[in-house]
């Protein structure tokens, strides 16, 4: 396997993706630029390439998942890789197993890539230590999801040409969000300017120390802004009450176009999915074919991770004898 489609350079010099933090605005702009070139693959007929011909992708999700998981299992598919998706309702995990010996059990049988998603922050970190594959978080309790923001990244400089200078609100439940962190690492990383509204309670402590600006009022938060990006109010991981009831919430924090309109003109309106209609966005915003990029959001979830898997793969051993053995 040594002909340049199946040996391409590396350009991205890391083992795993384990989150946003520690990439460079060059590791960053590697993966959209290949991101880019899966939107036209994706967008053929044949949409099957080889790059990752011979490799083994087992996803592994302990929470749920329609688009990440789905998407994945595409991306690989679409590489060319064998993917296994590995049902934890139904596996031993039931029984007692604990993540880390699930983990040493998938590896011994050589996996090149395990994409996890994990109710835990830090579980997908601590899984990475124990298996000599290349691992991918798809999301680790309210930690990170490093393919969301890539993917979000995506969306945003197809759409307006660049990252750098563009104000983005990213709004409501910021306490309970990985992805919301991935995305503020991620903006800032690549020159854009990030606020943050939502109401005190949703509100992470420390969150300034991320360098955003913090709002509590929808309006005020979204003038000059390019983009709104919304969020998914967390009620799984709400113990307690956070909002008084969901019809407050949305009067106060639901996007409609009275909101939308101290936004910039021509702004755009983001979820990274699933949503809560007439909770934290209203559905005519939602399905608005002009303002709203959620459908594209899902079409780059395909192309981003299909080079995140390519771009992990390009480091992995090319000659089988060379590859390590299960720890
Ligand atoms: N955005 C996102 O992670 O969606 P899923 O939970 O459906 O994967």
């Amino acid at each position: 396997m040594s002909s340049p489609e199946t040996s391409p350079a590396p350009i991205f010099p890391h083992r795993h993706l384990i989150g946003i933090e520690g990439l460079s605005p060059q590791d960053i702009t590697a993966l959209l630029d290949l991101a880019d070139t899966y939107v036209e693959q994706n967008r053929r007929i044949d949409k099957k390439g080889a790059v990752l011909r011979g490799r083994t992708q087992i996803n592994l999700f302990f929470e749920a998942s329609t688009r990440t998981q789905s998407s994945f299992e595409l991306a690989g598919k679409r590489l060319g890789a064998d993917v296994m998706n590995m049902s934890v309702g139904t596996s031993s995990v039931k029984k007692g197993e604990t993540l880390i010996d699930t983990a040493v059990t998938l590896n011994a049988m050589h996996p090149d890539m395990i994409v996890v998603r994990h109710q835990n922050s830090g579980a997908v970190e601590l899984l990475s230590q124990k298996v000599s594959c290349s691992v991918v978080n798809a999301g680790d309790g309210a930690h990170e999801h490093p393919t969301q923001a890539l993917l979000d990244a995506l969306t945003i400089r197809r759409r307006k040409g660049k990252l750098q200078g563009l104000r983005v609100a990213i709004c409501g439940d910021i306490l309970h969000s990985r992805v919301a962190r991935s995305n503020i690492l991620l903006l800032h990383t690549m020159g854009a300017r990030v606020r943050v509204i939502g109401p005190p309670t949703l509100m992470p402590t420390g969150i300034e120390r991320f360098g955003v600006e913090i709002f509590h009022d929808m309006k005020k938060g979204l003038e000059d802004c390019d983009i709104v990006m919304m969020l998914r109010l967390q009620l799984e991981r709400m113990a307690g009450s956070y909002v008084p009831s969901q019809r407050e919430y949305f009067r106060y924090y639901g996007l409609d176009y009275d909101k939308l309109a101290a936004a910039k003109p021509d702004a755009l309106v983001m979820h990274p999915g699933p949503m809560n209609r007439g909770v934290e966005i209203d559905s005519a915003v939602a399905d608005d074919i002009h303002r709203s990029l959620i459908r594209e959001q899902v079409e780059m979830g395909v192309a981003v991770r299909m080079a995140v898997l390519d771009a992990l793969a390009r480091n992995l051993p090319n000659d089988p004898s060379i590859a390590e053995t299960a720890k």
